[in-house]
């Protein structure tokens, strides 16, 4: 249930700034904090090593709670530093040859896509956009078009960084299964936001980060691999504990999603991780997916009243982030404007998705992304304030 007034009693960050830039890093809720910091002075006091021991059923129950979060099982799950990382382990573990196709959105981001072009270099892979239907969302009919026997990869980022745009993730998968092709999902955006269910979405690989929607530390994240997928996908770098050494000309990859870990972690970080899933799973996806698209309804809303803003999101029904513009004022200008005001949004620039930008012509915007524990009255004061930049 979302009580807004408790749940920022437990935000320390709400009395001090409105934040707005839940996309690029949410605020922490106390037991996120307080699970962090415990484990830290658990370590000072008897060591790193021996406090992970003891630590060591609340580490395995974090596995437990991102699949819950995902209707994922344990052993699905890989604990990485980052979005990034996850989708690397997944993505560089993928064999590619010469004229093999790799299909992806418009909305991709930028880290993915650079990873594309490196193999496209290397491999001499192709890679291919999946057109958008009228509303600049992906068409899966246009997808399925796109399908031969040289498709070796559908990966497709789910809410891209620069708006609300959510494309049909779970239509793609189901085009996916049908005809048999890895499908690696980037949910960086969705995850915490949105209701994620890997087994509704058909993806066999899908990636996250900690510090978004899902109010964890940073540098955390985490990679999901379907079980079946496991069984064929190796992580194109390994360590002792992602397969131990067995013989001495011999290593065996673990069997479990944890091949694509490495021995040495940030403990607390990832306790704290844990608690952020936890905290969101209590609260109920469902709620949390209902108010973000709210607030990111309103405030679109309410921009569209400031003369001669505008907004950018695609797609009917967006996800809570919000792009716009303001007249006479650049984006970089307003969001330092809005800082002094203590109001935190972020600037999205066209090289974070470079498809996109280009495709539509769009100059570096103002992005505001609401949380659930954002209030009405805080969307209204950046409007207001919006309102006597122009
Ligand atoms: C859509 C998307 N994918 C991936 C990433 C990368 O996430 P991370 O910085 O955790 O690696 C971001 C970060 O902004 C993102 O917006």
């Amino acid at each position: 249930m979302i009580h807004l007034d408790h749940l920022r009693a437990e935000t320390p960050g709400v009395t001090h700034r409105i934040h707005l830039n839940n996309a690029g890093a949410a605020l922490m809720p106390n037991p996120v904090i307080e699970t962090t910091i415990a484990h830290l002075r658990r370590e000072a006091v008897i060591g790193g090593y021996e406090a992970a021991n003891e630590a060591a059923p609340r580490v395995q129950a974090i596995y437990e709670s991102i699949a819950r979060l995902i209707n994922a099982t344990p052993a699905e799950i890989a604990l990485t530093q980052n979005a990034t990382v996850s989708w690397q382990m997944a993505f560089y573990g993928l064999p590619f040859a010469p004229g093999d196709r790799i299909l992806t959105a418009r909305a991709e981001y930028a880290a993915n896509y650079v990873a594309f072009l490196q193999i496209a270099q290397q491999k001499g892979a192709v890679i291919e956009v999946i057109p958008d239907d009228e509303n600049g969302v992906l068409d899966p009919a246009a997808l399925e078009r796109m399908i031969d026997e040289r498709v070796k990869l559908i990966a497709i980022t789910w809410v891209p960084t620069n708006g609300g745009l959510t494309n049909p993730a779970a239509a793609v998968g189901r085009i996916a299964r049908k005809h048999g092709i890895p499908y690696l999902l980037d949910a960086c955006q969705a995850v915490g936001q949105m209701v994620v269910d890997v087994e509704e979405l058909g993806c066999d690989m899908l990636s996250a980060t900690g510090r978004k929607f899902l109010r964890g530390p940073r540098g955390t994240g985490f990679l999901y691999v379907r079980r079946a997928m496991l069984e064929t996908l190796h992580p194109p770098m390994i360590d002792h504990s992602a397969a131990p050494w067995t013989a001495p000309d011999r290593y065996t990859l673990r069997p479990d999603a944890k091949r694509f870990e490495t021995w040495e972690k940030n403990y607390a970080a990832n306790l704290g991780l844990g608690a952020a899933v936890d905290y969101a799973l209590a609260i109920g996806m469902e709620e949390i997916e209902a108010r973000c698209r709210a607030l990111g309804a309103s405030l679109r809303e309410q921009l569209l009243t400031v003369p001669g803003a505008q907004v950018y999101d695609l797609g009917p029904n967006p996800a809570a982030i919000v792009t716009f513009s303001l007249p006479g004022i650049t984006a970089e200008a307003a969001k330092q404007k809005l800082a002094e005001e203590g109001i935190n949004v972020s600037a999205s620039s066209p090289s974070s998705t470079l498809l996109d930008a280009t495709a539509r012509a769009l100059p570096v915007l103002l992005r505001a992304s609401p949380h659930y524990y954002n209030s009405e009255a805080e969307l209204e004061t950046l409007v207001t304030t919006c309102r006597r930049l122009v």
